[in-house]
């Protein structure tokens, strides 16, 4: 008999879906899984303000062709977001939250912040109005070892900042460490994290096998399979402080295959179909409906979806490639077998 489960649809907490003619491509893949999904804001042109929200919102309904999908908006934080943009979001109630990239820490990143400080009337605004911090931590001191920048973020800005704004909500998104786990876990409730698929499937060794590869380069970078192990037991623990946040972020094939290869995994096409691997594959399937469906939506002050949808464990061949316009788009584990199918 075929295994499956049934389960509240899900919503993808932090989601790269560009604008232009790549949105076009990637914004159905989401929607076919997913009710909702946290829109990051680093396009060429950040999303800073809610007057740019509000035509990027525009843009990704349209690009649905009438499809039900409902983006939850963010604005790009800088050294010159001012409280007053920070009221209009909250007020625009398609705004969810305000997301941090140091600056030069990743794609699109270089309008990030410099210095944290220079964001406290922003962040003061932020704690007030309960609208969350999304943050991608990540130290960016060149002399810092690429596999320690998390830990490093989480001594060196995380921990002071929860200091000065205690009621802060945050989001410490796509963590990859035991530090990062642990310092979730022991913080109060306004602290929160996601978990990607790539992040609970793969450790760097994935980077590596073989010769290089550039698909399974993202940031932050794939840990050792001792820090994989606590990300996948922190997902199943049943903890309403850890939830999906796929990061699926799409680069033309061209893009990743360079002697400069762009960072993120495309993993939107079977994002939840990864997550039930995932969470098969540490026996805790009966987790996987409360870190899909139910944690963030709580977490963000939003509904609980009511729809479900269905999966099944049966294995189906993971496309070679996805078109991209005149380009061509690799998925996560591009031939591969995936494992679950949703119906
Ligand atoms: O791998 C990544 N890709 N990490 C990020 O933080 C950004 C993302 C992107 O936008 O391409
Ligand atoms: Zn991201």
């Amino acid at each position: 008999m075929t295994h499956s489960i049934t389960l509240i649809k899900p919503d993808d907490f932090h989601l790269h879906l560009r604008n232009g003619e790549a949105l076009k491509h990637v914004v159905k893949h989401t929607a076919r899984q997913f009710s909702r999904a946290i829109v990051m804001p680093n396009l060429p042109t950040p999303v800073t303000t809610t007057i740019q929200a509000k035509d990027y919102r525009d843009e990704i309904i349209k690009g649905l062709d009438g499809i039900a999908f409902e983006p939850l908006m963010t604005l790009y934080l800088t050294d010159n977001t001012e409280a007053h943009e920070i009221e209009y979001a909250k007020q625009s109630g398609f705004i969810h939250g305000v997301k941090l990239y140091p600056a030069g820490a990743t794609t699109n990143s270089d309008a990030g912040v410099s210095d944290i400080k220079k964001c406290y009337g922003a962040l003061e605004a932020m704690e007030k109005l309960g609208l969350p911090l999304l943050v991608h931590g990540e130290v960016t001191d060149p002399e810092i070892d690429i596999f320690d920048r998390e830990a490093v973020f989480i001594d060196t800005v995380l921990t002071p900042l929860i200091h000065h704004f205690p009621n802060l909500k945050i989001v410490f998104e796509h963590i990859t460490t035991t530090q990062a786990v642990d310092f979730v876990r022991s913080a109060p409730a306004n602290i929160v994290a996601t978990l990607t698929a790539h992040h609970l499937l793969l450790n760097r060794n994935a980077i590596f096998t073989g010769g290089i590869n550039p698909h399974n380069y993202c940031l932050p970078v794939l840990k050792r399979e001792e820090h994989r192990q606590q990300l996948i037991k922190a997902a199943t623990s049943g903890s309403e402080k850890f939830f999906a946040g796929t990061d699926s972020a799409p680069h033309a094939k061209s893009a990743k295959e360079s002697s400069c290869g762009c960072a993120g995994m495309y993993t939107a096409y079977h994002a939840i179909e990864l997550y039930a691997e995932a969470f098969d594959s540490a026996h805790s399937l009966n987790k996987l409906e409360g870190f899909c469906s139910i944690f963030g939506a709580k977490f963000y002050g939003l509904k609980t979806n009511t729809e479900t949808i269905e999966l099944t464990k049966e294995s189906w061949e993971i496309p070679e490639f996805l078109p991209y316009g005149e380009e061509k788009l690799i998925p996560f584990r591009a031939g591969e077998n995936c494992h679950w199918q949703l119906k």
